[in-house]
């Protein structure tokens, strides 16, 4: 049985930017931001609280974080990888941070320049001071269907993965598919034993589209109980570790097939296409969305 309901969390604003050559100004990530408030989408994950030196397109965290027209019944997480990051998340407002680990030693080195373990210590003291500050937290697990570096990805040590960071107190864990490998086949598996670990009701499902799985590996999530998706408007994406990865699943198009099958979203599929429209327009490059691509003259 599917869900009759699903709650998408769209990532167009981070996941989607952070991997962009084009510097985009503060002031478009803004607008492109409030379009998306306007869409109905639950969640919209703004910027990221890391380096500067590393990920530039997300330097403006704070003004971007300050900035947000915030409508009443959406979150904004921010990324926060450590304690630096959370504390500046927080004076810039945020109500809600997300920290990300990965199953792979290599992918963690590469991404956040330090061991799994490490990165382990540091979502520890982000997750501890956001309890003690009253802020949720959003876990993030990647590579879980396989890595740039290490290739194949044990579900099993997903799952214990998943335990530990669920653990930490995150009320939600989403599993990325970072460099979109996965399969209906290697999906299944993958939940299979996370589920053993973690209640369903708190996963969420994070596939970038590079082998073109992204919705049929979604799908296969849905009927196992996942009613959390991530997603990116104009399937905008990727990430500067993961090299070779395309962009998240386009939203326009997850909303489109969760329409289709009956699924409520709450999300204004015409409106969001208007986001990704706009966005793209700035970027200068053409929509991932296939759905925007049937439908628009872009
Ligand atoms: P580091 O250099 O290893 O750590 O960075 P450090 O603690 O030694 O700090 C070095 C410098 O960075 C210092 O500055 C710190 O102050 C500064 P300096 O003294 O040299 O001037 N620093 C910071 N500045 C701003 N904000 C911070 C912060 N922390 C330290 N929070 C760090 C460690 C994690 C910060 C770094 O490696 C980094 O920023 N990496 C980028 C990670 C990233 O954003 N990756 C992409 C997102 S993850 C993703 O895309 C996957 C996901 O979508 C899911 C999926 O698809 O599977 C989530
Ligand atoms: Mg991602």
């Amino acid at each position: 049985p599917l869900p009759k309901q699903v709650k998408i969390v769209e990532v167009g604003p981070r996941d989607g930017l952070q991997n962009e050559k084009l510097t985009v100004p503060t002031e478009v990530k803004l607008q492109f931001i409030d379009m998306l408030s306007e869409t109905g989408l639950p969640v919209i994950e703004a910027t990221s609280f890391v380096s500067p030196k590393w990920i530039p397109q997300m330097a403006d965290q704070a003004e971007v974080t300050q900035g947000i027209r915030k409508r009443p019944g959406v979150v904004y997480p921010v990324l926060a990888p450590n304690l630096k990051g959370f504390q500046a998340a927080v004076k810039a407002g945020a109500d809600e941070v997300a920290i990300f680990s990965t199953v792979s030693e290599l992918f963690a080195m590469k991404n956040a320049n330090c061991s799994v373990e490490e990165s382990l210590q540091r979502a520890e003291e982000v997750t501890r001071a956001a309890k003690a500050a009253g802020v949720r937290v959003r876990g993030y697990v990647s590579c879980v269907l396989g890595c740039p570096y290490e290739g194949h990805v044990s579900p099993d040590k997903v799952a214990q993965m998943a335990k530990h960071i669920y653990a930490m107190g995150c009320y939600e864990i989403s599993l990325g598919d970072t460099i979109g490998v996965g399969t209906p086949g290697s999906m299944r598996a993958m939940l299979d034993a996370v589920s053993k670990e973690v209640p369903v009701d708190r996963l969420a499902v994070h596939c970038h589209d590079t082998y073109g799985q992204a919705l049929a590996n979604i799908l296969v999530a849905l009927q196992m109980g996942v009613s959390v998706v991530d997603s990116s408007v104009a399937g905008l994406g990727g990430c500067p570790y993961a090299p070779g990865a395309s962009g998240n699943v386009a939203t326009e198009d997850l909303v489109y097939m969760l329409h289709g099958l009956g699924i409520h979203t709450g999300v204004d599929l015409q409106k969001v296409m208007d986001a990704g429209a706009f966005i793209c327009r700035f970027l200068n490059r053409r929509t991932s969305s296939k759905v925007a691509q049937a439908s628009c003259r872009l």
